[in-house]
């Protein structure tokens, strides 16, 4: 039976044989190939998606949050407390709750995702909407952690990105051999950082013969690495990626420098197209920031070499925001109670 990351991946993770797993079996997600999306490029390669929303709590915050939590849970904490813009807050929250601790998320005030929120909510965290954005968050969460016995649950917790990290193993395992691109969404920046830390640790190894370009793309309105300045009020439709000052900045300008890969921007628009067309498309439905994967592969594929193998990380599942997914998403008929009416519709 599958038992989670920490399980399969122990050997390159730092817990001991003694350690109590704190896990809802995350990890192990699908990469599905996508050719409907390197068609629409002409592009001669092969592309994947890795759907993270397949996770327990719907995105890929789980696979460092079973990390962290359980480290917290084997240091004795009873509180875990995040900063997030959403998926952190649910993944956070769903952990503590199956390891007995408690939790508290402060998250920015109207600008996260209903499905975020209301996951928060029933796993039982204590939420705190701040009137401020996710980087007026985390610097309250860096002080109220320094201040209390709370144990800090964002990827500035080192356990976060070795958690996050088995990602990229999974791609070697299913590929036999790292990709030649990863494109990724960047936020606070952790998760490209961890995917970089991964593909480096399985080529040691020699578990892969190559490392992966790694291409990390911000939102137009929320992109301070692509322009190297913070972003004071950063916006977008992505608010999973509302993010203006990143903790891992420098990891990630690190991880694209090393890879000789790049970081980007796209735009509200270009996110929303790329997240029509990979639900309408493919059939796979991806939170607004998620499809910033496909957008960076629909603006850069003329700059892809041919016949390589590009994956896209879908860090987050669709049902996150139903709010966005309805204001995208073509009408609803409504009709009255009768045959020819649907008739009248549907023909
Ligand atoms: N995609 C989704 C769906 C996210 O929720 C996040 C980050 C990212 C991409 C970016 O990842 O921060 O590691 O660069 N969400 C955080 C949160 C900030 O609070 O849930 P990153």
């Amino acid at each position: 039976m599958y038992r989670g990351l920490i399980d399969r991946y122990r050997r390159f993770l730092p817990v001991a044989d003694n350690t109590e797993i704190v896990s809802l079996h995350e990890g192990n997600t699908p990469l599905i190939p996508v050719p409907e999306i390197a068609k629409l490029k002409g592009f001669k390669g092969e592309v994947y998606v890795k759907y993270e929303g397949l996770n327990p709590t719907g995105s890929f915050k789980d696979r460092g949050m079973t990390m962290a939590v359980t480290k917290a849970k084997e240091d004795g904490m009873k509180v875990v407390m995040c900063a997030s813009t959403g998926n952190t807050a649910a993944s956070a929250a769903a952990y503590a709750a199956r390891a007995g601790m408690k939790s508290v998320v402060l998250i920015p005030d109207g600008n996260i995702a209903l499905g975020k929120l209301a996951q928060s909510m029933i796993y039982g965290a204590k939420v705190v909407a701040v009137d401020g954005n996710f980087d007026d968050c985390l610097t309250y969460v860096r002080e109220l952690c320094d201040k209390h016995p709370i144990a800090l649950v964002n990827s500035i917790n080192p356990y976060r990105l070795q958690g996050q990290k088995t990602g990229a193993f999974e791609i070697v395992d299913d590929l036999g051999e790292a990709p030649d691109y990863l494109l990724i969404p960047v936020g606070n920046a952790g998760n490209i950082s961890a995917y970089w830390m991964g593909f480096n640790e399985y080529y040691k190894e020699k578990l892969s013969t190559k490392l992966p370009k790694m291409w990390g793309f911000q939102a137009a309105g929320a992109a301070p690495i692509v322009e190297d300045r913070v972003f004071e009020e950063p916006e977008t439709v992505a608010t999973a990626i509302r993010i203006g000052n990143p903790a891992s900045w420098q990891k990630a300008v690190n991880a694209r420098d090393s890879s000789q890969g790049r970081i980007e921007k796209v735009t509200d628009e270009e996110i929303l197209e790329a997240y029509r067309i990979i639900a309408k498309n493919v059939g796979i439905f991806c939170e607004p920031a998620s499809a910033a994967s496909v957008a960076g592969f629909l603006k850069y594929a003329k700059d892809i070499e041919p016949n390589s193998k590009v994956v896209m990380i879908l860090t987050g599942h669709g049902l996150k925001d139903p709010d966005n997914a309805i204001k995208q998403a073509p009408e609803i008929f409504h009709v009255e109670n009768s045959l020819e009416a649907i008739e009248e519709v549907i023909l």
